[in-house]
């Protein structure tokens, strides 16, 4: 069967109630001895980071949903959300071929029916750090759609399990949700899906598409510089963060704001953990810089 496109909650619910109670009728489920429905978030402009995350939850789930939603609430400037690529056609298409089963594309007005809303989820601390200090609000933004979209997402049929798919690349917004969901009692299972890169190393945006050539082979330099880090750990190394932040500020095109190693859970610096000695226990390499005009952000896992 093809892919289904709703726009509005009522359609989506009454539509995956459809497909959970013909999968709990058929009675073989994907992982477990009931049906799973999946969320798997977006806001369209979809690649093959995006075509991984649908994949997972496919495997994983008896039902898929993925919501496309430029949300309003998370950019700070008004031209940034104009720029924001449309590309419905194209995301369907990526959606279908991964076999998702339910494509919910809601408007602002749905989404946000007595315009922005005045009661919203606040990131605390965690999203005032990192992305969040060049962002002010955008993590509130994205946390409040992303609550709205995981309780359209709640499966409506019996004791189905649910879970949600979110992608490593963005590391604090995931670390975010993960804390979102555990504070305020969500019923979902967050899982993360690795960072997809292309063969040359860099990570997968919605953004990479308004890099020049110099500029995208400068970029380059973002995910050589997180490697280096990741060998060192892997080698036990110290993880003499400075050389690899001067890897970084060699590339004239190429504007760093931060690079640094943190707790996954806190976001705090390893700072003590990583210059001169060793590195043990988790971590996670974050780095974020200007490349011509495109803000772009990666990272790996240490030891994770
Ligand atoms: O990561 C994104 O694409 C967005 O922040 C999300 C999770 C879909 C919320 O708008």
């Amino acid at each position: 069967m093809g892919i289904k496109l709703v726009t509005t909650a009522a359609e989506l619910r009454e539509e995956s109630s459809r497909l959970l109670a013909a999968e709990a009728a058929a009675g073989s489920f994907a992982r477990e001895d009931r049906p799973t429905q999946a969320l798997v978030p977006t806001m369209g402009a979809l690649h093959a980071g995006h075509a991984q995350l649908a994949r997972t939850a496919v495997e994983h789930n008896d039902v898929v949903v993925a919501s496309i939603f430029v949300n309003p609430l998370q950019f700070g400037e008004a031209a940034d959300l104009d720029r924001y690529p449309r590309t419905l056609d194209a995301d369907l298409a990526l959606l279908e071929a991964e076999g998702v089963d339910l494509v919910f594309a809601p408007s602002v007005d749905e989404v946000y029916p007595d315009g922005m809303p005045l009661v919203r989820v606040t990131s605390g601390p965690l999203g005032e750090k990192w992305e969040g200090a060049s962002r002010p609000g955008h993590f509130d933004g994205a946390l409040t759609v992303v609550a709205k979209l995981l309780h359209y997402g709640l499966p409506g049929q019996g004791e189905a399990g649910y879970r949600a798919y979110f992608g490593q690349k963005d590391a604090q917004q995931l670390t975010l949700v993960r804390r979102m969901v555990a504070d305020l009692n969500f019923p979902v299972e967050i899982v993360a899906v690795p960072t997809v890169r292309d063969s040359d190393g860099l990570a997968l945006s919605s953004r990479n598409r308004f890099l020049s050539d110099a500029e995208r082979e400068a970029a380059l330099v973002l995910s050589r510089a997180l490697r280096l880090i990741e060998g060192r750990a892997n080698a036990r190394q110290p993880l003499d963060l400075d050389s690899a932040v001067g890897l970084v500020e060699s590339q004239p095109l190429v504007e760093l704001d931060y690079f640094d190693v943190v707790d996954p859970r806190t976001l705090e610096p390893l700072a003590e953990n990583c210059k001169d000695t060793p590195f043990r226990g988790e971590g996670l390499a974050l780095i974020a810089a200007k490349v011509g005009p495109v803000r772009l952000i990666d990272n790996v896992p240490l030891n994770s």
